[in-house]
C-alpha cells in the first residue's frame, strides 16, 4: 500500500485505504456511515474552493474568515476536520479549544501563495526596511500565510486579514503608523490600497529573490506600502483579454472577480471582492442575470448549479483550479474518519505554543477590526 498523506504524524496508524481498495460509490457509502456514528464528536468544515462531493460532508462552510470564526465557536466537538487547506487549519488550531484536535485529511493541501514567504526571508525584510526609514511600518498579513508569519505580525503589533476584511484591516494599519508592509499577496494589497485612495505609485514591491528586495533606501522612505511579491497562481490565470472577450461578446454579462486577481483584471471587471462578497452577489441577483465569474473553478461550477435561474460561467475559458485544495478527497476525510474512530487521529495540525501566543495576538486583532 502506497503511504499517501506524506508524514501522517502517527506512526500508529496504518492506513487502511490504497486508491483502489474501495471504489468512489463504496468510499461515499462508507463515509456517510462513520460520520453518523461519529456524530457530533466531528465537525467538518469546508472551504468553498472544495469539491461537490466534498462540501456534501461538510457541516459548515464558507470563505477564509467564516470558517475561521465558525472553528472559533466550535465548543463540543472533539475534532475538527479542516477541508482546506494547511493555514486555514493551523489558523482553526489556533482558535480551537485546547483539548480540540483539528485534522487535515491531506497533508499535501498547502498554498502556493503562502509558500513564498517564510519567516526568515520577513525578518530580513523587516530589518532591512526597518533600517531604511524611521517612520513606523506597521505589517499586515493575509491569512494565507504560515503560522510563522501570523506570528511575526503579533509580535510586531500588526494584524492579520482575509480578503472579506481585507479593507478594514488596511484601512487600522494606516491609522497606526506612517507605512504598511503587505504580505505575501501583492495583488490583494495593491487593489485593496487603490481603493482606498493610495496611488500606484506610492506602493513598492519588495521581491525576496532580490538583493535588497529590489528596493533602494530612497524608494521605501518615499513609499507608502511595501507589497511582498507574493501571488496565486490561480487567480493570477485571469488576465485582462479575458475581460475583453466578454466585454465584446456579451457587454450584458457582469464581470466579477476575486481581489487576489492582478490590478488590471479587477479595474477591468465590474465588481469585486472576495469569496463571499462573489456568493452573495449572485445570492441576490435578479433570474436571467448574467455572470462571468474571476474565482476558482470548484465554486463557479457549483454556483452554477446552485442558482439555475441565473447565467454563471468562469471568467476564463481555461480551467483555473487551485490544485491544493483539489487534494482534498472523500477517501481521506474517510481515513481521518477511521482514524478518529480507532483513537489513533492522524494529519493532526498543531501550532506551537510559542509560534501560538503571537500568532493569536494578530488574529485577535483582526476578529476585533472586523
Ligand atoms: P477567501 O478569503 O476569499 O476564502 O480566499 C481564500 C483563498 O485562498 C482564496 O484564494
Ligand atoms: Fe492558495 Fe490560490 Fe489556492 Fe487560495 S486559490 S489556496 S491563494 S493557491
Amino acid at each position: 500500500m502506497i503511504d499517501i498523506y506524506g508524514d501522517l504524524n502517527n506512526k500508529d496508524y496504518l492506513p487502511q485505504i490504497s486508491e483502489t481498495e474501495l471504489s468512489d460509490d463504496q468510499v461515499l457509502v462508507e463515509l456517510s456511515a462513520i460520520k453518523k456514528r461519529l456524530g457530533n464528536k466531528v465537525v467538518v468544515l469546508g472551504h468553498h474552493y472544495q469539491q461537490d462531493d466534498v462540501i456534501a460532508f461538510a457541516d459548515i462552510t464558507g470563505d477564509s474568515l467564516e470558517l475561521a470564526r465558525k472553528a472559533a465557536e466550535i465548543k463540543t466537538a472533539e475534532y475538527i476536520l479542516f477541508c482546506g487547506v494547511h493555514f486555514m487549519a493551523e489558523t482553526a488550531d489556533m482558535l480551537t479549544g485546547e483539548s480540540q484536535k483539528v485534522i487535515l485529511p491531506d497533508m499535501r493541501a498547502g498554498c502556493s501563495m503562502a509558500d513564498m514567504a517564510n519567516r526568515r526571508e520577513i525578518d530580513v525584510a523587516w530589518k532591512y526596511l526597518t533600517e531604511c526609514t524611521s517612520e513606523k511600518i506597521v505589517p499586515i498579513t493575509y491569512i494565507n500565510c504560515t503560522a510563522a508569519l501570523k506570528s511575526f505580525v503579533g509580535e510586531h503589533n500588526g494584524s492579520i486579514c482575509t480578503s472579506s476584511n481585507a479593507e478594514k484591516v488596511i484601512t487600522w494599519g494606516l491609522s497606526q503608523g506612517e507605512k504598511l508592509l503587505f504580505f505575501p499577496d501583492q495583488h490583494l494589497g495593491r487593489n485593496t490600497c487603490f481603493k482606498l485612495g493610495i496611488k500606484l505609485e506610492d506602493m513598492v514591491i519588495y521581491d525576496p529573490r532580490k538583493r535588497f528586495g529590489g528596493l533602494i533606501p530612497e524608494e521605501i522612505q518615499k513609499a507608502k506600502v511595501i507589497l511582498w511579491y507574493g501571488f496565486c497562481s490561480v487567480h493570477q490565470g485571469f488576465t485582462p483579454e479575458h475581460n475583453k472577450m466578454w466585454r465584446e461578446k456579451e457587454p450584458d454579462r457582469i464581470r466579477i472577480v476575486h481581489p487576489e486577481c492582478s490590478f488590471e483584471v479587477v479595474q477591468g471587471a465590474d465588481l469585486a471582492g472576495s469569496t463571499s462578497f462573489i456568493v452573495n452577489q449572485i445570492k441576490s441577483a435578479k433570474p436571467g442575470t448574467k455572470f462571468a465569474v474571476g474565482t476558482e473553478i470548484n465554486l463557479v461550477n457549483r454556483l452554477s448549479k446552485e442558482y439555475p435561474h441565473l447565467d454563471i460561467t468562469s471568467l476564463s475559458p481555461y480551467q483555473c483550479l487551485c490544485t491544493t485544495m483539489y487534494r482534498i478527497r472523500p477517501r481521506w476525510l474517510l481515513e481521518s474518519y477511521r482514524a478518529i474512530e480507532k483513537n489513533l487521529p492522524i494529519n493532526v495540525i498543531q501550532v506551537d505554543e510559542v509560534t501560538k501566543k503571537f500568532a493569536l495576538k494578530a488574529l485577535d486583532q483582526m476578529l476585533k477590526i472586523s
